[in-house]
């Protein structure tokens, strides 16, 4: 469904410096896949899902959407498909402060087949229904819990029944319990329409539900197991900790693999 060639992605800093984010990345997705990327941060993750989401375009490599090279379709048609085919679930739930639980979860209905549209009420309370949260339907998301606001979020990313659905950080906001079961919830949901789901995280425990794991490293993906991911994060962590203690005891530079975050500071300053 989803196949990534050496895809790349990288930025002209006010410098005239180039900043390569991603440096070659091999991914296929196929239905019913659940794959976890897991990386520092600064480690161009959410550059990596923006790229899936065909939010931004890549400057270099490919991205083949079943067969079709996205990069070449102009945005209207980008567009049309993201909408049709690709629900987004994010760390900070985006939902409507002023609609109701039912009115953000109606949201993508709104753009959908006359179909979808017609039925959006009913489709938008079955969704709801699925999430748990039938009985809290008229309820601001104000009113309702963390937990139960990224229910609703889960509802709407699935609504329109995408074929992939791209997490970024979806507990990055919960509790570990509550964060847990949203999770789970999402997985099981993904896995009845045989959707695709793509999960950014921080947390190893949010990984090991992921079929396959990846590290997110220097610019490319690395296949990895949740207790290599483990390690590994844990390891970048501790050297750039390490480094950057260092560096703050000696006033001396980091050296030639800094963040690329410390970088674009920098050249800012
Ligand atoms: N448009 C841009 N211009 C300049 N630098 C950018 C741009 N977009 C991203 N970057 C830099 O690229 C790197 C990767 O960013 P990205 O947001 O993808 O990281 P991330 O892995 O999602 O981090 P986090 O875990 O903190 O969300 C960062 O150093 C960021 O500052
Ligand atoms: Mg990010």
């Amino acid at each position: 469904m989803l196949q990534l060639r050496d895809l790349r992605r990288s930025v002209r800093l006010p410098s005239h410096e180039e900043l390569h984010i991603l440096r070659g990345i091999d991914l296929t997705v196929e239905p019913g896949d659940h794959v976890a990327i897991v990386g520092r941060s600064g480690s161009g993750k959410s550059t990596l899902l923006n790229l899936l989401g065909l939010i931004d375009r890549q400057t270099g490599g490919e991205l083949l959407f079943d067969g079709t090279d996205v990069s070449r379709l102009g945005e209207r048609r980008r567009a049309r498909l993201r909408g049709a085919s690709i629900g987004f679930v994010f760390q900070q739930f985006n939902l409507l402060e002023r609609r109701t639980a039912l009115e953000n979860v109606m949201m993508p209905l709104m753009y959908g087949s006359p179909g979808q549209f017609w039925r959006r009420e009913r489709l938008a309370m079955e969704m709801l229904d699925r999430v748990g949260l039938a009985d809290r339907a008229p309820q601001q998301p104000s009113r309702l819990s963390g937990g139960e606001q990224q229910r609703v979020a889960v509802a709407r990313a699935l609504v329109r029944r995408p074929r992939l659905i791209l997490a970024d950080e979806p507990t990055g906001a919960l509790d570990v319990t509550t964060g847990e079961a949203v999770m789970a919830l999402l997985d099981e949901i993904a896995r009845e329409s045989d959707a695709a789901l793509v999960t950014i995280t921080h947390d190893l425990q949010v990984a090991a539900l992921s079929r396959r794991s990846y590290l997110l490293d220097e610019g490319t993906l690395h296949d990895v197991t949740t207790s290599q991911a483990h390690d590994a994060l844990s390891a970048t962590v501790g050297i750039r900790a390490g480094r950057e203690a260092v560096a703050a005891s000696t006033g001396a530079p980091t050296g030639a693999s800094r963040d690329a975050t410390e970088q674009f500071r920098e050249v800012q300053a």
